[in-house]
């Protein structure tokens, strides 16, 4: 007798945890699905957000990059403005506004030779601005240095 109780007992206190659950699960997810759906870009951006503080920041990036512009000033200007019969502008230069960061990167690295068909001047790109020695952090300060120019 006392175990049919407990057992009738537990079978109603299931099935009220059951609703509870059932009924305040769906509350939850309704408004839970709502407030959590608002957040979810911020926490989807929050990585990238802090993941750039790890690398040098973008100043550093720059100066790095300004150094290591003496390898192309001969081609394009101390400023950036182009040298003509050599090297294009770069400072104001739609090419470099519309490109990634990577894409640029991969550009200096294997340059523009005048038979690739995307070169505009009939002038040799060279890789790495002839430079071998420019390693990635290098060429990632060219990056921002040249984005800095724009
Ligand atoms: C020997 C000369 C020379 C050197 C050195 C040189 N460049 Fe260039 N660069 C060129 C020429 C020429 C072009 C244009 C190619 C073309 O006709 O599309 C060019 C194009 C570019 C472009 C694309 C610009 C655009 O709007 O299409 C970038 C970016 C660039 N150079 C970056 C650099 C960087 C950074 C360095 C130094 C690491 C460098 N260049 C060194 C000659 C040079």
């Amino acid at each position: 007798m006392i175990k049919k109780y407990l057992a009738v007992g537990a079978l109603m206190l299931l099935v009220a945890a059951l609703a509870a659950c059932g009924g305040g699960g769906g509350d939850d997810s309704s408004s839970g699905g709502s407030s959590s759906a608002a957040p979810a870009p911020t926490a989807t951006t929050a990585p990238a957000a802090t993941a750039k503080p790890a690398g040098p920041s973008n100043d550093e990036l720059v100066g790095i990059g300004e150094k290591a512009f003496g390898t192309c000033a001969g081609c394009h200007g101390a400023d950036g403005t182009g040298v003509t019969g050599l090297g294009k502008n770069l400072v104001g230069s739609e090419f470099i506004t519309d490109i990634s960061d990577s894409d640029l990167a991969t550009l200096i690295k294997v340059g523009r030779s005048s038979s690739d068909p995307a070169n505009t001047t009939g002038i040799d790109m060279p890789p790495k601005g002839g430079n071998p020695a420019l390693d990635e952090a290098k060429i990632d300060g060219l990056v921002a240095y040249i984005r800095s120019l724009q």
